[in-house]
């Protein structure tokens, strides 16, 4: 069922009058990219991504039903134990957008305790983790205003209700390979929310992802703009196809443990990426020269041992490195001494493939 009325509670819930809870929700890695969408977080394009294990965003929700009938939700958030008002904008839209679907919230007030395990200023986005583990906060309260809700519906709603958050939050929910957005190929996909898909050869779930953090400043565009630049973009609608496309190839390339098809495919997306922004209009470049030159090094080391390291970009300068876990010794050692001179401060984060959310 892909009618987004089924998130809406329908049943007389249970009263609870205080409730506290601590999630923890990963980042994830798009492979095929989700970039461009419509209105309210629907996205143009499905997109498959690595959920990553260590990267994560870990939320305690403190939830105190008011006394009085105030009819509105209100929250105070912070961020490792200070004030962080400048998240409150972010955090404000999500609730709006999420009401609808979560009407018990107007009866109570949030006090929100965030923290990240990679360091805020890393220039890794932290939005889909954030709004993924702000979502399992909420959604467990629901639980228990509603015992009833499955612990299947549970992970698609808090998908859901993530989405409307971060588009990729969709995919920090469950793990090691989520697929978000309709695509004729999987029946069960969805605009909506993001499904687990568990066909993948062994090998795609043992990926390392050491993630290079080539510029840790904020990036310059933030995603949210870039997506609104696909709106009336010359190459958008060919950009839309050639996710489609990419989204089936990269199926059957994961179900047959094809790495070098992995590599070559999931290359060419994340240049694609960086494309529409190199052809947006205004135009902005989001890789540094150290990007490059890591692309580069990555592509000879490749061609020359034949081991299967992949590179992926975000939207922004930082470097994914994706390799099989029994050549990790090998290519660990190379990003060590041939790589790690390109990243600001020599900073890199190793990663790899992880399953999702978890109840702290
Ligand atoms: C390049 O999910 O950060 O990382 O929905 O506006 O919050 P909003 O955008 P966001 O966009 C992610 C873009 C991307 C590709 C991807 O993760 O699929």
């Amino acid at each position: 069922m892909n009618d987004k009325s089924q998130f809406i509670p329908t049943i007389e819930g249970n009263e609870i009058s205080s409730f506290q809870t601590t999630w923890s929700a990963p980042s994830n890695i798009a492979l095929v990219k989700y970039w461009g969408k419509k209105e309210l977080q629907i996205p143009s394009n499905p997109s498959i991504s690595f959920t990553l294990s260590q990267c994560r965003t870990t939320t305690s929700v403190r939830f105190e039903r008011h006394k009085d009938n105030l009819d509105h939700v209100s929250f105070k958030i912070q961020y490792e134990g200070k004030s962080a008002t400048n998240f409150e904008p972010k955090v404000k839209t999500f609730i709006d957008r999420i009401l609808p679907y979560a009407p018990y919230l107007k009866d109570y007030y949030l006090e929100i305790d965030t923290v990240n395990s990679f360091p805020h200023s890393s220039g890794i986005a932290s939005s889909a983790s954030a709004m993924a583990a702000l979502a399992a906060t909420i959604m467990d309260l629901e639980q228990r205003i509603y015992p009833s809700l499955t612990a299947e519906n549970l992970i698609k709603k808090c998908s859901f209700l993530a989405r409307l958050g971060s588009g990729s939050a969709a995919r920090s929910v469950e793990g090691p390979i989520v697929l978000w957005g309709k695509h004729a190929a999987i029946p069960y996909s969805s605009d909506l929310f993001g499904v687990r898909w568990t066909k993948a050869a062994d090998v795609f779930k043992t990926y390392q992802d050491t993630i290079l953090l080539v510029d840790k400043r904020q990036k310059g565009v933030s995603s949210t703009v870039g997506h609104k630049l696909m709106h009336n973009h010359p190459f958008a609608e060919k950009r839309f196809a050639q996710a489609k496309a990419h989204y089936q190839a990269l199926l059957t390339i994961l179900e047959k443990g094809d790495m070098d098809g992995f590599s070559d495919l999931v290359e060419r997306e994340a240049l694609s990426l960086h494309a529409m922004m190199l052809t947006s209009s205004p135009s902005y470049i989001l890789m540094h020269p150290n990007t490059i030159q890591i692309i580069q090094e990555v592509r000879r080391f490749r061609n020359t041992t034949g081991l299967h390291i992949t590179f992926t970009l975000d939207a922004g300068a930082n470097v994914h490195l994706l390799y099989p876990a029994h050549e990790a010794d090998k290519i660990d050692q190379f990003i060590a001494s041939d790589l790690r001179k390109y990243c600001q401060d020599n900073e890199f984060i190793y990663d790899r493939v992880g399953t999702g959310l978890k109840k702290v």
